[in-house]
């Protein structure tokens, strides 16, 4: 063989076992990458099953009664559901609670909390570090008082950087639960816990009453709410807007609320009307939020404004049902007219007893939504527009109501700049900031778009 062929030979052995080698090496590393994550993570899980069962043995012998309200793992458990028989063939021992997140979320009735050393001595003792944040009652601000004391809102409890949070729902007057804001004190420790991935506490929120049901999770009894995925929906658009007291307080020493005996029985028809169209309303699931001078009522005065002579609320065309109209007639109210139709301007007007229930519904188009008016005697069409919002919670007399989350653009978009001075001679069809013409409805049109009873 000749030299310079063995030297190729030799040369070409050494560069393919390299490569050899290096993929070795290579897959080596991934394989060994990959053993050393799936540790990781199955570590992780058993740290949180670890924290969960500690956490709510530890409840269950101080008796706080618990109810899961994470999302995550109801979301898995609302799935679950559906594939019943996958989990009885092999079930893994932590599939509910250990869900890849930092933090697992609970609830408690704030009226079954008492401080009770035992229960805070016990956590630490089990190596929990605490964090309990606090704000102001707003149950007792009101339009006469404002200095709410300060109540527990959200307790942390952490063991080796994992999270479980309890939030406090607290009754209040309108018969749903509401939760506080979690704000950080100047004082407290920013890295507590990764505060931006917490599911409660970026705002208040108003909760229905869950019905619960006890269960058992990856061998834990935890309480869940029994139907999950209304608890899930529901918890999509809980944010709740507390009523700005100082502000009414400031606009009720400048313009004294009527005191006589009409404005006072006034206010209590408004009240039971707006609880009367809330109830038939949510028997048949529509949503609907207080509109232009009710809206303006909560929002100035945490009230309603009692020259107004009806309770005005929104509802958006998507979710007109024809069986609206059945629906108030059953509950005692009578229609008093019927404007526009389902494709453009619908407006409804419904009495009870001399109080007026205008239900005007909303368009959207683009960034815009509207809603129409029509001019009985003349066809004439107008169209108010407003910035697009979302919705949230709120309480007006004693009722959870919805208002616009974004209810100052709102209140301008429709009163002017000057919303907050009263102005007692109002034009619908001149004085909204928001209003347009719209043309006129067809003279043959008008049987059905103008009906007035
Ligand atoms: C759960 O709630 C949803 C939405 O409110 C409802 O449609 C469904 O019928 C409820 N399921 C049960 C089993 O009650």
């Amino acid at each position: 063989m000749p030299r310079v062929n063995r030297t190729a030979v030799l040369s070409l052995l050494i560069a393919s076992s390299s490569v050899f080698l290096l993929f070795q090496l290579y897959y080596y590393r991934k394989y060994v990458g990959k053993v050393r994550t799936h540790v990781t993570v199955n570590n992780k899980m058993k740290a949180a099953q670890q924290q969960n069962t500690k956490f709510l043995a530890l409840a269950q012998r101080f008796r706080l009664p618990m109810f899961l309200t994470d999302i995550a793992a109801l979301t898995l458990l609302s799935q679950d559901a559906l594939r019943q028989r996958d989990r009885q063939v092999h079930e893994p021992h932590c599939s509910f609670l250990c869900t890849n997140r930092p933090i697992t979320s609970f609830a408690l009735h704030a009226n079954l909390w008492k401080y009770d050393p035992g229960f805070l001595l016990a956590a630490e003792q089990k190596g929990f570090e605490l964090l309990e944040l606090r704000g102001e009652d707003p149950r007792l601000a009101s339009l006469d008082t404002l200095s709410g004391e300060d109540i527990p809102l959200h307790l942390l409890f952490r063991l080796h950087g994992y999270i479980i949070q309890v939030v406090f729902l607290y009754e209040r007057s309108g018969n749903y639960l509401w939760h506080g804001a979690l704000r950080l004190k100047a004082n407290m420790d920013r890295s507590f816990a990764p505060f931006k991935l917490l599911d409660y506490g970026h705002h208040a929120g108003a909760y229905d009453r869950p019905e619960l049901v006890l269960t058992v999770l990856d061998g834990l009894d935890v309480q869940v709410p029994r139907n999950i995925s209304r608890f899930l929906s529901e918890q999509q658009h809980a944010r709740f807007l507390e009523c700005r007291y100082r502000d009414a307080r400031n606009f009720l020493q400048l313009y004294p609320d009527d005191s006589s005996l009409a404005a006072v029985d006034f206010r209590r028809k408004v009240k039971s009307l707006l609880h009367l169209a809330a109830r038939t309303l949510a028997r048949l699931d529509i949503p609907f939020w207080l509109s232009s001078g009710t809206c303006l009522g909560w929002f100035r005065q945490c009230s309603i404004i009692s020259y107004s002579r009806d309770v005005d609320i929104g509802i958006f065309i998507v979710d007109f049902r024809t069986d609206i109209l059945a629906a108030f007639r059953d509950a005692g109210l009578s229609l008093k007219h019927k404007f526009g139709k389902v494709e453009d301007s619908l407006e409804l007007s419904f009495l009870s007893e001399d109080v007026k229930l205008d239900i005007f519904f909303f368009y959207e188009n683009k960034d815009i939504v509207w809603n129409g008016g029509t001019q009985a005697k003349s066809g004439r069409k107008f169209k108010y527009v407003f910035p697009r919002f979302s919705l949230c919670w709120a309480e007006l007399l004693e009722l959870k109501v919805r208002v616009p989350c974004e209810t100052l653009d709102y209140v301008t978009a429709n009163y002017g700049a000057s919303w907050s001075v009263p102005m007692r001679s109002w034009d619908w069809k001149t004085s909204p900031s928001n209003v347009q013409e719209n043309g006129v409805w067809l003279l043959s049109e008008w049987a059905e778009v103008i009906q007035v009873y």
